[in-house]
């Protein structure tokens, strides 16, 4: 595999190795221009080989989960118990309400029967009966061409009780999110399936062992889910050979919001490991006024810390890369900041949001949340004195790895990563809006 170290030595993803050949639906999303495409292409002959060769296929690729994590596919699907005696499920994670992301929903719309089939592969593999596909409720209409195609694959013969002529009876089922983005967080979405108020549960027991109704589930993500008919016809060495080691295969990267600070908001699929600066230059049509304008970037969905411009310059887009960066990889979404915003503000909105999406159960993303919300807006409106920088930080590091999920982390560490890169610029915006408070006789605040 490749290793780029510039954007130079990177070359783009091939046409010929792209997943997603329907991206943009330009084609029929439907049965007969997937068949075209080559999904459900002798299905029946990579079910035969069975569960063991699926799961080591997947495995020997290196996928790693594209939900946000990046938790081994292959390994996953291995800790599923070898026997029947209970049901088992498989429960597709499309609940995408990461701000900045808006990857799964593109699959939904326009490759449905990739996922499809991925289902049913995946579902094999983990010797599951059934699977539940839950869809963020604001994506009805993507639900809806799901729910179309999942017709027309039981029509087909593709699922159902001889799912692809292969004898296997195997379900397919779709359930709506009501808004609660930490539903998108596994077993919240576990408790939502099954009609209970979405509050995530304490791991382990992890799925595997204890998940839908208490039984054996394994919980992918769409765009993981979907990647996998392809894995397997064109092999694991295939995948690997894309991205660098630990950072295989390709990836859907959304480069968008931030109010839109680069000139041409897109998803693209492209290889992993690619270079921030050629992702966003290649195929976003760079920085809005060009790249001397970048201030900031969040890379990986707005749970990471932010990288200033001059991490961007050498940053690629995978796990290895962006954790040296002091960040995440996440979800691959990229937030672009341009030197017109107001990075305090946009971090402090971030904070009203986890704030406002913290399921409760834990004391410190419960109250910690709210308090940094407070600090940031105590800052905006010049309430603020500079020690309550440390007390964020403190503040984050009592949240940080202390709760039941990572809701928590993700409500510290944008935080952390606005103090730790751009300190004076806060101490400064501290002074001068308590000088403004000063002149416009607001009273002093202790
Ligand atoms: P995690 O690291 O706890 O788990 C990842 C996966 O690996 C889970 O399926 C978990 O069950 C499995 N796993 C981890 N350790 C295991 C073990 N020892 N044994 C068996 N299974 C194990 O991370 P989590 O909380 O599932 O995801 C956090 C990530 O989600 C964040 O990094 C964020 O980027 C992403 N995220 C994505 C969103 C989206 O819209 N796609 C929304 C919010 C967050
Ligand atoms: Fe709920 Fe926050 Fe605890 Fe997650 S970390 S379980 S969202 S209180």
């Amino acid at each position: 595999a490749a290793s780029f170290s510039t954007s130079a030595a990177f070359r783009a993803l091939a046409d010929e190795d792209r997943i997603y050949t329907n991206l943009y639906g330009r084609e029929d999303p439907f049965l007969k221009g997937a068949l075209k495409r080559g999904d459900w292409h002798r299905t029946a002959d990579l079910i035969a080989k069975g569960p063991e060769w699926l799961i080591s296929e997947v495995k020997a690729s290196g996928i790693r989960g594209r939900g946000g994590a990046g938790f081994s596919t292959g390994m996953k699907w291995s800790f599923m118990p070898k026997n029947y005696d209970r049901p088992h499920y498989l429960v597709v994670n499309g609940d995408e309400g990461e701000p900045g992301t808006s990857k799964d929903r593109e699959i939904l719309r326009s490759e449905p029967h990739k996922l499809l089939e991925g289902i049913l592969l995946a579902g094999v593999a983990v010797r599951a009966q059934a699977a539940y596909v839950y869809i963020r409720g604001e994506y009805r209409d993507y639900r809806y061409a799901l729910e179309k195609a999942i017709h027309e694959a039981y029509e087909a013969g593709l699922l159902g009780k001889n799912a692809c002529g292969t004898g296997i009876e195997f379900h397919v089922h779709t359930q709506p999110g009501a808004g609660a983005y930490v539903c998108g967080e596994e077993t919240a979405l576990l408790e939502s399936l099954e009609g209970k108020q979405g509050r995530p549960r304490l791991k382990p027991p992890y799925p595997a062992n204890a998940g839908l109704y208490g039984c054996p589930t394994t919980i992918n993500n769409v765009e993981t889910i979907s990647s996998i008919p392809t894995i397997l016809r064109r092999g694991p060495q295939w995948y690997s050979s894309l991205g660098r080691p630990n950072n295989a295969g390709t990836k859907l990267f959304s480069i968008r919001q931030g109010g839109g600070h680069v000139n041409r908001p897109c998803t693209v699929e492209e290889e992993m490991s690619i270079p921030l600066k050629e992702l966003v230059e290649r195929h976003a049509g760079g920085v809005r006024g060009g790249w001397d304008n970048l201030l900031a970037v969040i890379p990986g969905g707005s749970s990471v810390p932010l990288i200033p411009k001059d991490v961007c310059e050498t940053a690629l887009m995978d796990y290895d890369s962006l954790q040296e960066a002091g960040t995440y990889f996440g979800t691959g979404a990229v937030i672009v900041m341009d030197r017109s915003t107001d990075v305090v503000e946009a971090i402090r909105r971030l904070s009203w949001f986890y704030k406002h999406e913290s399921c409760g159960q834990c004391t410190p993303c419960r109250e910690g949340s709210g308090w940094l919300w407070d600090i940031l807006t105590r800052i905006q409106t010049g309430e603020a004195d500079v020690k309550e920088i440390d007390m964020a930080i403190n503040i984050s590091k009592i949240i940080e790895g202390h709760t039941i999920c990572a809701l928590g982390d993700a409500a510290a560490w944008p935080v952390q990563g606005l103090i730790r890169h751009f300190r004076p610029l806060v101490e400064e915006r501290i002074r001068e809006r308590r000088r403004m408070r000063a002149m416009n006789n607001l009273p002093e605040v202790d």
